[in-house]
């Protein structure tokens, strides 16, 4: 998450500047770029060779930057700096950031920076609870910089008191948050089918078809991954269940109609990845049906299967999204867009299932995703997983229409 980040690490004069060398490893350890800044008295406390060995970049300070400081300096880091962490900050410092001022290295390019900010606060008890202090905490606060607490504990004075700087694994949590981009899709509720159905002819014998079932995991997958509340009904397949996620086992269309309408009624985002069978034997014998030593023949009478997408389609709400699938081997727009309109849809995912590596069973897909507003578009051939993240991605831009045109 903080791979490539380039964070600068502000430390100010307090006792607590050594947890600040705690808090570079462990940025060092994710992987962050990281430059540490230290006003005067900071050095007091630890030495800039200790954050420079962690860190591996020299540390700036007013002595190094400049006669006072460098004004291309100052701006230089301010610009390159993806998050600000000022960490220990004194009651000093905090005072003289709540006012703009900029009368060090320090405070300049803190100044300069547009970057988000993070401060961890360290001081006395006394110092903390002052009224100008926490006047300056709320100025800092209403500006949009993130405050740590400082915890209650053993102070330097000697005693039990809140001021201990928050601990450098708390520092780095708030860190990584600040980095975790929100979905539209969190906490949503997401049902979405995979696996093929089952129709029985006999206790040995059924009605199959080719689906793996991978296409609607990966999906299912991928709406957790952006923090959405998945149920993932599915068909038999040979697939490891998903950790987080509900799985709902069905065999026939019976079932999984049955189960699809239950959900829906309280979900937000319907996937019917399911590949569904459109015709059931009419009759499903108790028994193994035996050859018959007269004739070589052996005909199945079918009947249709209900289309479970058209009968929810009838009780659809204008704020629920619903994606199905078209598994088509000709004309594959013109049948798709059809689909798209038959049954209501939102988002139709097509796939031409008679090209190599399309479709059921593999572990690659090519699809054309078709809605009302936009123009089909093609994807090249991908894994299951690829496209799936960008059906999810296409479901999220859908709702962020929708949210933006109420
Ligand atoms: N589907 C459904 N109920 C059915 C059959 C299909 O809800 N009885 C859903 C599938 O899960 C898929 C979409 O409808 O999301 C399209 O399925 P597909 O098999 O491509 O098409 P069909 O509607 O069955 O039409 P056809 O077989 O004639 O192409």
């Amino acid at each position: 998450m903080l791979e490539g980040k380039n964070i600068t690490l502000y430390v100010t004069g307090s006792i607590a500047a050594y947890k600040a060398l705690i808090l570079t490893r462990f940025l060092m350890k994710r992987k962050a770029n990281v430059r540490v800044v230290m006003t005067t008295s900071a050095q007091k406390f630890v030495t800039p060779l200790s954050f420079q060995t962690l860190s591996k970049n020299s540390v700036l300070t007013d002595q190094n930057s400049g006669s006072n400081f460098s004004k291309i300096d100052h701006i230089e880091l301010a610009q390159w700096t993806d998050l600000a962490i000022i960490a220990p900050i004194t009651a000093d410092f905090i005072g003289k950031i709540a006012n703009g001022l900029a009368d060090d290295f320090a405070s300049s390019s803190l100044l300069a920076t547009s970057a988000p900010k993070i401060i961890a606060p360290a001081m006395n008890d006394q110092m903390w609870t002052n009224s100008a202090v926490q006047r300056n905490i709320k100025i800092l606060q209403d500006d949009g910089i993130r405050i740590i607490n400082p915890g209650t504990g053993f102070l330097a004075e000697g005693y039990e008191g809140t001021g201990r700087m928050a601990e450098p694994d708390e520092i780095i949590n708030s860190i990584e948050s600040m980095f975790v981009e929100h979905s539209i899709l969190e906490g949503k509720k997401v049902i979405v089918t995979a696996g093929g159905t089952r129709e029985r002819i006999d206790p040995v014998r059924f009605i199959g078809n080719d689906s793996s079932g991978k296409m609607g995991y990966s999906i299912a997958k991928a709406f957790y991954e952006l923090g959405a509340d998945v149920t993932l009904i599915s068909g038999p397949t040979k697939l490891d269940p998903l950790v987080g996620i509900n799985i709902v086992p069905v065999t026939n269309v019976k079932q999984l109609k049955e189960e699809v309408e239950l959900g829906f009624k309280s979900c937000d985002i319907l996937v019917m990845a399911a590949a569904v069978a459109d015709f059931k034997p009419v009759k499903t014998s108790k028994q193994k049906i035996k050859k018959d030593p007269r004739n070589d023949l052996w005909e199945i009478k079918l009947e249709k299967t209900p289309d479970i997408l058209k009968s929810i389609a009838k009780i659809k709400s204008t704020n629920q999204i619903i994606v199905g699938f078209a598994a088509e081997t000709e004309n594959i727009i013109i049948n798709a867009t059809k689909k798209l309109m038959d049954k209501s849809l939102d988002l139709v995912v097509a796939n031409d299932v008679s090209k190599p590596g399309v479709g059921f069973n593999g572990d690659t897909n090519q699809v054309t995703f078709i809605t009302k507003d936009s123009k089909p578009e093609t994807t090249a051939l991908l894994s299951k997983k690829e496209i799936a993240e960008l059906v999810v991605k296409r479901v999220e831009n859908l709702m962020n229409d929708r949210k933006s045109s109420k």
